[in-house]
């Protein structure tokens, strides 16, 4: 079973030996292995059974680190690091061939970000490495946002978690991708994408590909094992009654079995931070089912939005 610790010698030692760590991050709880070290990083790829083409991302703890993994930066890229690293924004760029093609999925570019919290920095900054590190849950579910969520799924698989306390953005980076001349929203995430449209102009939409080359495109995704269905809670509430129900909502409280209110101030930060642990809390509860309402298609509700739906995915009501 993991120890869970906040040693940081211990943790880059780990790393060093090329064992795989549970990491915090601003976001959630990475897996982390020595992104240099193919060996290791197909540890990550096992303990998570993750299909291998379903690239990492690289997690670097300083600006100059960049061009160990990046090849050359387009227009903006700089623009966006001041602006937002250390930070939930990570960007799809041309890779070094350094990075093995594990890593990437045999893709020629490589998806790197510096994360925001104070141990990962440490860890980092004692490491001659980048970190790859996805999400710390088995393929699919939910991403932990505490120590103890990773110990529950992946404890028996790792030897060590360092605990940075409950994340504080509470869901993944955003990702962005330069295709040759834009830029391109692969996933939203921790930054609004408001904000990054104030620094480098339009973000454009990513287009339907055939095989999935970014976050999320497979269907299911970010998701609970109890169905969840998303929309108008009262309607989803007449649907299922006689059934216990959990209903996740915003602001205001449902007549349901269970409600959890992510923010009664209307924060959308604030209900980012809590989604993926009532997620998981519902899911272990005796709940029937779960229900979510639509969050305000702006800011930081787009990514609670967009987890919503994925987590949803064989119920999404047909106007989103
Ligand atoms: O906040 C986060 O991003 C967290 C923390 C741990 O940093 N990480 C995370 O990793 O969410 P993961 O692996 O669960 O999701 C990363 C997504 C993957 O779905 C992958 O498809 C996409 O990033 N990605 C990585 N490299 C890519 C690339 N070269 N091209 C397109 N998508 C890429
Ligand atoms: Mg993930």
């Amino acid at each position: 079973m993991a120890s869970i610790g906040i040693a940081i010698h211990h943790a880059a030692a780990l790393l060093r030996q090329g064992e795989v760590v549970a990491i915090p991050t601003e976001t959630v709880y990475g897996l982390a292995a020595n992104a240099f070290d193919e060996a290791a990083v197909l540890k990550v790829f096992q303990v998570k059974q993750r299909p291998s083409f379903d690239p990492l991302i690289v997690h670097i703890g300083q600006r100059e680190d960049v061009s160990r993994v990046v090849k050359e930066l387009p227009p903006g890229a700089e623009a966006l690091m001041n602006a937002f690293w250390p930070g939930p924004l990570t960007l799809v760029l041309p890779k070094q061939p350094a990075v093995p093609d594990l890593v990437t999925s045999g893709l020629d570019t490589v998806g790197v970000r510096m994360p925001a919290h104070a141990l990962t920095q440490e860890l980092l900054r004692s490491l001659d490495f980048p970190l790859a590190a996805p999400s710390a849950n088995p393929f699919g579910y939910v991403s932990p946002t505490t120590a103890q969520h990773v110990a529950d799924q992946l404890g028996e698989r790792i030897p060590y978690i360092l605990d940075g306390g409950p994340c504080v953005v509470g869901v993944e980076s955003t990702i962005l991708g330069w295709e040759g001349d834009r830029w391109v929203l692969y996933r939203p995430g921790g930054i609004a994408v408001e904000r990054i449209e104030e620094v480098i102009g339009r973000v454009h939409p990513q287009q339907r590909h055939v095989i999935p080359v970014a976050p999320g495109m497979l269907e299911s995704h970010y998701a609970p094992r109890k169905p969840v269905h998303l929309g108008d809670v009262p309607s989803l509430l007449r649907r299922f009654a006689g059934q216990p129900m959990g209903v996740i909502a915003f602001r205001e409280t449902h007549p349901a079995h269970r409600c959890e209110v992510l923010s009664e101030r209307g924060d959308l930060a604030e209900a980012a931070r809590h989604l993926f642990a009532v997620l998981r809390e519902l899911d272990q509860s005796d709940c029937a089912v779960i229900l979510a309402e639509v969050f305000p298609d702006e800011g930081l509700g787009r990514a609670i939005n967009d987890r919503l739906r994925r987590a949803s995915c064989l119920n999404i009501p047909s106007q989103l």
